[in-house]
Formats: C-alpha cells, sequence, structure tokens
C-alpha cells in the first residue's frame, strides 16, 4: 500500500515511518512521497536524505480552502497514493479532500481522545489536571480531531511535569503507535463501522489498561 505523509513541522512521527520502512518493519506499507504546506518543514528534509519524493503546496496560494484541499488530493493521487498520514499536519480538512480517500485519511493526536482536541493538547492536559494523557491515533473526518479511533496508548502525567517533560513522554509512544497502525492497515487488517475500528489481531494487547493495539 503506497503511503503519502503530510508534516508541516519538525517531522519525528515521520522519520519513525522512515526507520521502520528501512528496516522492513512497515510492510505492506510503503512510503511513497511526503508533502507540506510550508517549505521550511523539517519533515522535508528527513523525507530527501531517506530519497522520499516531496512536494510544497503552500495553502496561502490558494484563495479558498477547497481549492488547496483539491489540488492537495490531486497531488497524492497522481503519485499513487492510497493512504495519506497526517504527522503532524497543521491543516483541517475539507470534503474536498476526504472524498477522494474515503476512510484512507489517518491523524496522530498528542492525547486520549475526545479529551484535548486541537492545539496545544499536552498543556490542556496539563491545565485540567489529568493523571493520564496519552495518544490517538484516529480515521480523519470533517471536524478537528472527531474520526473514529483506531488505537491509543496511555501515558502518565508525573506531577512535576512541564509542557516539555509531557510531550516528550509522549511522542515516545507516537513513534511507536503510528507505525503500528499503518502497518496494520496497510495488511487489511483495520475495519472500521460506524463509530466502531476493529484492528484485527489486537484483541489481546500486552497491557489492556493501557494500550489498545
Ligand atoms: C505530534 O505531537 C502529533 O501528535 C501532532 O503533531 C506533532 C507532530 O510532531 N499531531 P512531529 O512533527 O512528528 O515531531
Amino acid at each position: 500500500m503506497k503511503i503519502g505523509v503530510l508534516a508541516s513541522g519538525g517531522g519525528t512521527n515521520l522519520q519513525s515511518l522512515i526507520d521502520h520502512w528501512r528496516k522492513g518493519t512497515l510492510a505492506p506499507a510503503e512510503l511513497t512521497v511526503v508533502g507540506a504546506n510550508v517549505a521550511t518543514a523539517f519533515a522535508l528534509e528527513r523525507a530527501a536524505a531517506a530519497g522520499i519524493p516531496t512536494f510544497v503546496l503552500s495553502h496561502k496560494t490558494f484563495a479558498a480552502r477547497e481549492e488547496f484541499d483539491r489540488a492537495l488530493a490531486a497531488e497524492l493521487r497522481a503519485r499513487g497514493v492510497e493512504l495519506v498520514v497526517l504527522a503532524g499536519f497543521m491543516r483541517v480538512l475539507t470534503p474536498a479532500f476526504l472524498a477522494a480517500f474515503p476512510h484512507r485519511v489517518v491523524n496522530i493526536h498528542p492525547a486520549l481522545l475526545p479529551s484535548f482536541p486541537g492545539t496545544h493538547a499536552q498543556k490542556q492536559a496539563l491545565d485540567y489536571g489529568v493523571k493520564l494523557t496519552g495518544c490517538t491515533v484516529h480515521f480523519v473526518d470533517t471536524g478537528t480531531d472527531t474520526g473514529p479511533i483506531i488505537a491509543q496508548t496511555a501515558v502518565p502525567l508525573l506531577p512535576d511535569d512541564d509542557e516539555e517533560d509531557l510531550r516528550e513522554r509522549i511522542l515516545a509512544e507516537e513513534h511507536r503507535l503510528l507505525p503500528a497502525v499503518v502497518r496494520a492497515i496497510a495488511a487489511g487488517k483495520v475495519t472500521v463501522e460506524g463509530r466502531r475500528v476493529r484492528v484485527a489481531g489486537a484483541d489481546a494487547p500486552a497491557d489492556a489498561r493501557l494500550r489498545s493495539l
């Protein structure tokens, strides 16, 4: 299955996908292209270093959100992309994009959704005072972090944590969860019925309290 990754920033999740791909542990998924909406995204350099084709499509050059979305979908389609992975892609996608990839767009979010959607999820968790937070991989719908949940991992929030401590602890789990989900989708193990997503073979996780995959 050909994967297109979209990013806007540093791209540590992209790096983890690249590392798995190189080791052969992302198969049957393969990284086909990396796209960014900002030319300075470090994710582009990570992709180039790994020999993965890249493109930049700036949303600022489009008058309407839908026009950007249609152009973005066309770019990915033209490159044969079958699954789109949002790895720190800071744009909400409209039906103009999603219609081109039904149930084929996933996002990773640094909280246990539906808690703390949107930006600054780690700060939201700290401010709320929760004892557990984590990360979620979900299918993308037209809302902000509202699509059907595929997998989650819980992460403790420790008394002296600041935002950066928490960000790093969650990222470590993101780097494990996202490749696992991409691999499972590519292997045809993921089915969706309404909001319920089933991942075949994930019925008996190692630690059912903390992990759904
Ligand atoms: C991650 O925390 C991800 O959950 C969120 O954006 C961040 C991207 O980090 N959607 P990176 O660019 O992969 O390092």
